[in-house]
C-alpha cells in the first residue's frame, strides 16, 4: 500500500482541495501515513493523526522513528468504529477503505465522521469505483473480486454519492483520476459552501426560466444542490 500511495500521491495531491487555514486532520486506516505526511508537508501547520489498528501503529512507529519523520503526525491506536474520532475536525481523510465494509457499516462510519467536523470540514474518500468508464470497470471488476473474498467490494460512484448524502454531507464533488485505474477522489462538505449555495441559486434560477427545473420537478433542484461535477466527468 506504501509504495501506491507514493505513485498515487502527486495525482492526489493535484485534485484534492481542503479547508482554508486546516489545522486538523484524521487519517483513518492511515498505516504508512504517506498521505498524511503529503499533506502536512503541503499545508504548514497542520497536525495529523493517523488512525489504525494496534498491529499497523506499531509498524508505522518503528517506520517513522527509523526515518525520524514524525513531525506533524500523531499515531493513534483505535477501531475506527468504536473508538473516539475526535471533535472539530477540519478534514478527515478514507483512502481506501470504503472497499472494507458493507453498505451499512459505511453509512455508519461516515455518520461518526459527519460528527466530528467543524461545521466547514470535509471528508475527503479515495478509493476504486464502477461507473467511471468501460476500461476502469472491467479493472474495478476484477478488483472487487478480489475484495469480495475478504468481505468487501467496490461500490459504485452512484452508490458512494448516497452514502455521502445520507450521512448528511452537502456539497459532494466527484474526482475521477482518469488514469487506467477506476481511482476516484469524493470531496464531502459538512455544510455547503455560501459561494457554492449562491452559484446553485443562480443555476436553478436559470433553469426556472426556461421552464427546465418544472420539467424534471424536484430532481433538478437536489441535483444542483447536492453535488459539483468534476469537469468532463458525467
Ligand atoms: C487497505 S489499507 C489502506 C491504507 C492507506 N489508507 C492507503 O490508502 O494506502 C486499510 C487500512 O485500514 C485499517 N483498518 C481496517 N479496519 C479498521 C478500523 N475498523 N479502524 C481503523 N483502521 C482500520 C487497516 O489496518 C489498514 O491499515
Amino acid at each position: 500500500m506504501r509504495e501506491m500511495a507514493r505513485l498515487l500521491i502527486p495525482h492526489f495531491l493535484k485534485r484534492v482541495r481542503l479547508p482554508r487555514g486546516i489545522r486538523q486532520l484524521l487519517d483513518i486506516g492511515g498505516a504508512h501515513c504517506e498521505y498524511s505526511r503529503a499533506l502536512v508537508r503541503r499545508f504548514p501547520g497542520l497536525k495529523a493523526t493517523v488512525l489504525d489498528l494496534a498491529g499497523p501503529i506499531a509498524t508505522a512507529q518503528r517506520v517513522l522513528e527509523r526515518e525520524g519523520n514524525l513531525e506533524g503526525i500523531e499515531l493513534r491506536m483505535g477501531n475506527a468504529f468504536e473508538d473516539d474520532l475526535g471533535s472539530d475536525l477540519d478534514a478527515v481523510l478514507l483512502i481506501n477503505m470504503v472497499h472494507l465494509f458493507s453498505f451499512d457499516q459505511n453509512r455508519k462510519l461516515l455518520l461518526r465522521i459527519h460528527e466530528s467536523l467543524t461545521p466547514h470540514g470535509i471528508v475527503v474518500v479515495m478509493d476504486q469505483f464502477l461507473g467511471v468508464g468501460k476500461l476502469q470497470d472491467t479493472v474495478a471488476g476484477l478488483i472487487s473480486l478480489n475484495y469480495f473474498t475478504i468481505g468487501g467490494r467496490c461500490y459504485s460512484v452512484e452508490e458512494m454519492k448516497d452514502l455521502l448524502k445520507d450521512a448528511g454531507f452537502r456539497q459532494i464533488d466527484v474526482k475521477p483520476f482518469l488514469l487506467r485505474a477506476p481511482t476516484v477522489l469524493f470531496q464531502g462538505w459538512k455544510y455547503q459552501s455560501q459561494c457554492h449555495r449562491f452559484v446553485t441559486s443562480i443555476v436553478v434560477e436559470a433553469y426556472s426560466r426556461v421552464g427546465r427545473v418544472n420539467e424534471g420537478g424536484t430532481e433538478w433542484r437536489e441535483k444542483l444542490s447536492t453535488q459539483t461535477c468534476y469537469p468532463g466527468y458525467s
